[in-house]
């Protein structure tokens, strides 16, 4: 049970730490092997996925991500953006079915922006296509061009789909909501781009081979207003890379804190990139006020869906529960009467309660 760590930057190391931490204290057997990637391997290599990770990343049984980014790499050419390591990995495991799920833990209701009773129970999970899509299509670049006779830049990018991938992604989604409520809604923007009236198109025939599930679809612009409006009518959501992209984050936020949320990008073989939601936030880094327990959830999710580990996902699932019931909050998800807590004494917390 090998497991590769890649904490990358920012808040990363901090919180990949407590995850690695609760994952020891479940199972002794795991065997955990670090590297660099995104900003620190660019500064150390010069690649932000360089060859010593790709290696490992490949022998390990699951990886465990921490954040890519910050401030310091934005003006670098974009081979050299800690992003493009993460884009790379995906790419390399073709890790393409990413799981998000938006789950509000009761004791978090009021964290969240909305009125308690809009998300109140609110369980939803996005299933995002993670290597497609307009982020990976070819031809794109910017180039100066001759345009209404002057000489300008000209920025393009393409977005694709192939029939394969889209029933690929939407297998995914109808057998994730078999466990569920039963309930998958499409997210596209076929009113205008042809890519995603295919993409309709072939969830509409697809959905006949799973009748016990109900298929509805959804433009964008309107999904991105009922995650708002209404967010408790969705139970699966299935959408292309950049839309799950978007809706993703808003997801989260309904949930009190993305600091909350964990992710599973798996590829065929069900071998699995886990990381939480959030990003590096470098603002916070090194300051111990971070919140792990979405690296922690990730981890969670590892036990769960490469290991088959249930009954230890569950008990950390189980454990993070009971911190927060028993007050236990990061400066994320603070408020009046609970106890503020930092990154490391959140993790000491969790792994009190497992
Ligand atoms: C995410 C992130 C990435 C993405 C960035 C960091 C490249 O926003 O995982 O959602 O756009 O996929
Ligand atoms: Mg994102």
């Amino acid at each position: 049970m090998k497991i590769c760590v890649l904490p990358g930057d920012g808040i990363g190391p901090e919180i990949t730490a407590e995850a690695v931490r609760v994952l020891k204290a479940v199972d002794s057997r795991f065997e955990v092997e670090e590297a660099l990637i995104g900003g620190c391997a660019v500064d150390a290599s010069g690649d932000p996925y360089p060859e010593s990770t790709r290696k490992l990343a490949r022998e390990a049984d699951a990886i465990l991500l921490g954040a890519v980014g910050g401030p310091r790499w934005d003006s670098a050419p974009r081979g050299q953006r800690p992003e493009s390591g993460l884009l790379a990995i995906r790419k390399d495991l073709c890790l393409f079915a990413n799981l998000r799920p938006a789950v509000l833990y009761p004791e978090l209701a009021e964290s969240s922006t909305l009125k308690p009773e809009v998300v109140a129970g609110l369980d939803i999970l996005i299933v995002r296509e993670l290597t497609g899509d307009i982020y990976f299509g070819q031809p794109r670049g910017i180039e100066t061009r001759t345009i209404d006779g002057k000489r300008q830049r000209f920025g393009f990018n393409t977005m694709h789909y192939s029939e394969a991938e889209i029933v690929r992604i939407g297998r995914v989604a109808f057998e994730a909501a078999r466990k569920r409520d039963k309930n998958v809604c499409s997210v596209d923007k076929m009113n205008v781009l042809e890519t995603t009236q295919l993409w309709r198109d072939v969830m509409t025939e697809l959905s006949n081979e799973y009748p016990d599930v109900v298929l509805t679809h959804m433009l964008v612009d309107n999904a991105a207003m009922q995650l708002v409006r209404a967010p408790k009518q969705f139970d699966v959501i299935v959408t292309g890379n950049m839309f799950g992209d978007i809706l993703s984050d808003e997801a989260s936020m309904l949930t009190g804190s993305i600091g909350m949320l964990p992710s599973a990008s798996l590829n065929e073989q069900g071998k699995g990139l886990y990381e939480p939601s959030h990003g590096s936030a470098p603002d916070i880094a090194g300051k111990d006020i971070a919140n792990p327990l979405a690296a922690i959830l990730s981890a969670s999710m590892m036990l769960r869906y490469t290991f088959s580990l249930q009954a230890e996902a569950d008990r950390i699932e189980n454990a993070v529960r009971k911190v927060l019931a028993q007050g236990y909050r990061t400066a994320d998800i603070y408020g009046p009467g609970t106890k503020k807590t930092g990154t490391r004494a959140m993790g000491d917390a969790v792994l009190a309660a497992l």
